[in-house]
């Protein structure tokens, strides 16, 4: 036992980006004539548009493979959020060139932020670039393969006010087998001063609930136990049988001024989940993301009446100062904040796991005022975060109007101060789950043995325990004895 937990990795504070991971798409051979490799970076929403993406194109003649070499077209959903995202890309490119020198007729495209941020430019900046398709306009990504084909320019970045993507049923590309993510709405209208979201993903806008119903109910069938419903703002759901109230929905006020709306269909994110939480008991739902401006109690009752949607929320605060988040265009303050988490430990409990995203040395921020994200952290003593150095995004808000005026040594040391808080807070959580018993949903082996299972609880940690006889897909009780920060390590009762 005593081995395992020296074993497991710890994020060390210099690590940036040790969060962002790169997703790679698997061998799947239906007799197909072309291949397709996609690599996928960036967010959870990124992940989900390439199975989408992957759906697409299996319709017009492609497997995928998880082999660059044997690509017929290379594809990389890419990530804008911060500049080391971007660099990474860019890099990747370079290193692809060398393949396509060997393969002239491999055609690279790159998809998602990054080519919606930079649009026709990547293919001057990058000439190895074939495709540039932004998140919006995967239909026509076929199209976009025959004109590279013919060696024409390839470009669609058109934004849509309403592509859902709703009719398509993903591919799977980096299947468990048990759990999936499901996407419920598309950009985002939020303007956070730092966030270039809303630039590469256009508005928000909500997908038909039935359909993220159905796409539920087909992954339970085939033997799927857990899915997260994805979106940059899930709180602000909200979808209309009648598309003449769509604008008045837009305007959330209308709805609660009491319109006249009788007779018409109308899902909140608290509907939403329910719906998808009646599919089966022993179907998981997960979400994220909450954002602290728009969550509702509604959301908070709904998740403590069915004991299949998990008590886990991802509630990312940005900073712990007041004056911060009003700079960031957040929405809510530091005090409002912690209303909500108290709503959150006395609507379900103690045991509900919190994460969040920060933010160090966001423009004008002093010394004391990220003392104030040190003492929120302390107080609301997160599980898990994602954290991150402020980095400036070109046309923001904050680019335009601010001055990224924290010295980055001075943001990497309290990056580095909020990191080594995050793991004192993640160990002292862990270690009030000892001596408990939890259920755990089996996703495959330990990444160290073959004789350990792992899985999470409901709260979202990694649970890791002896296999005995229980496979992927099993609900287990687990007895947890030992943690460490990152991993609850126990035994089946
Ligand atoms: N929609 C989610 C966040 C999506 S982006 C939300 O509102 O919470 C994921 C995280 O990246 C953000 O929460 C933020 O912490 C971080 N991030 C976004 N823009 C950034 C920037 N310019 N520099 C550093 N971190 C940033
Ligand atoms: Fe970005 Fe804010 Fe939208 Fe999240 S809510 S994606 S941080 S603009
Ligand atoms: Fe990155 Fe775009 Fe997601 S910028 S975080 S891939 S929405």
């Amino acid at each position: 036992m005593r081995k395992i937990i020296k074993d497991i990795a710890i994020l060390k504070p210099d690590d940036k980006e040790a969060n962002e991971q790169v997703k790679i798409s698997e061998e799947n051979n239906t007799g197909k004539t072309r291949k397709l490799y996609i690599e996928s970076y960036g967010c959870q929403m990124n992940f989900s548009d390439s199975e989408i993406v992957a759906s697409i194109m299996s319709e017009h003649g492609f497997d995928t493979t998880s082999e660059v070499d044997n690509a017929d077209v290379v594809l990389l959903n890419t990530c804008a959020i911060r500049d080391n995202a971007e660099q990474r890309v860019r890099n990747r490119l370079r290193n692809l060139n060398h393949i396509k020198n060997k393969k002239p007729g491999m055609v690279v495209g790159v998809l998602g932020c990054m080519a919606e941020r930079l649009k026709k430019r990547l293919l001057e900046e990058e000439q190895m670039v074939d495709i540039v398709a932004g998140p919006d306009s995967y239909r026509d990504l076929p199209q976009l393969v025959l004109q590279a084909d013919e060696g024409q320019e390839a470009v669609n970045v058109f934004l849509s006010r309403d592509e859902t993507y709703a009719d398509i049923a993903p591919v799977r590309l980096n299947s468990n087998g048990v759990t999936a993510f499901i996407s419920i709405m598309r950009g985002c209208d939020n303007m956070c001063s730092f966030c270039v979201v809303p630039f590469t993903r256009g508005r928000e806008r909500s997908r038909d609930p039935y359909s993220v119903v159905k796409e539920a109910q087909d992954l339970f069938d085939k033997g799927y136990r857990e899915v997260t419903l994805l979106g940059q703002n899930v709180d602000s759901y909200l979808w209309s049988s009648n598309p003449d109230v769509i604008s008045l929905l837009g305007e959330k006020k209308a709805v609660k001024k009491g319109a006249d709306l009788t007779g018409v269909d109308i899902v909140d994110f608290a509907g939403l989940l329910e719906k998808v939480a009646l599919v089966s008991p022993d179907l998981r739902i997960r979400f994220s993301t909450s954002h602290p401006k728009d969550i509702t109690e509604d959301v908070l009752h709904t998740m403590a009446k069915y004991e299949n949607i998990c008590k886990y929320i991802h509630l990312p605060v940005q900073s712990g100062n007041s004056r911060v988040l009003d700079a960031m265009n957040r929405g809510y303050t530091r005090e409002r904040y912690l209303e909500i988490v108290a709503s959150i430990r006395r609507i379900l409990g103690e045991e509900c796991g919190i994460s969040s995203d920060m933010i160090a040395g966001f423009c004008t921020e002093t010394d004391e005022e990220h003392q104030d994200t040190l003492t929120l952290m302390k107080e609301v003593k997160y599980d898990f975060s994602y954290m991150f150095y402020y980095s400036e995004r070109p046309n923001t808000t904050a680019a335009k109007k601010m001055e990224d005026d924290v010295p980055l040594e001075v943001k990497k040391k309290r990056l580095q101060e909020i990191i080594a808080l995050q793991q004192e807070l993640s160990l002292k959580r862990n270690q009030q789950d000892i001596g408990k018993v939890h259920k755990v949903l089996v996703e495959g082996f330990s990444k160290r043995s073959d004789d350990y299972l792992k899985g999470r609880n409901t709260a979202n940690k990694m649970v890791i325990f002896p296999k005995k006889h229980y496979k992927k897909g099993d609900y287990v009780n687990v007895m947890v004895k030992e943690c460490s920060a990152a991993t609850l390590i126990g035994d089946p009762v």
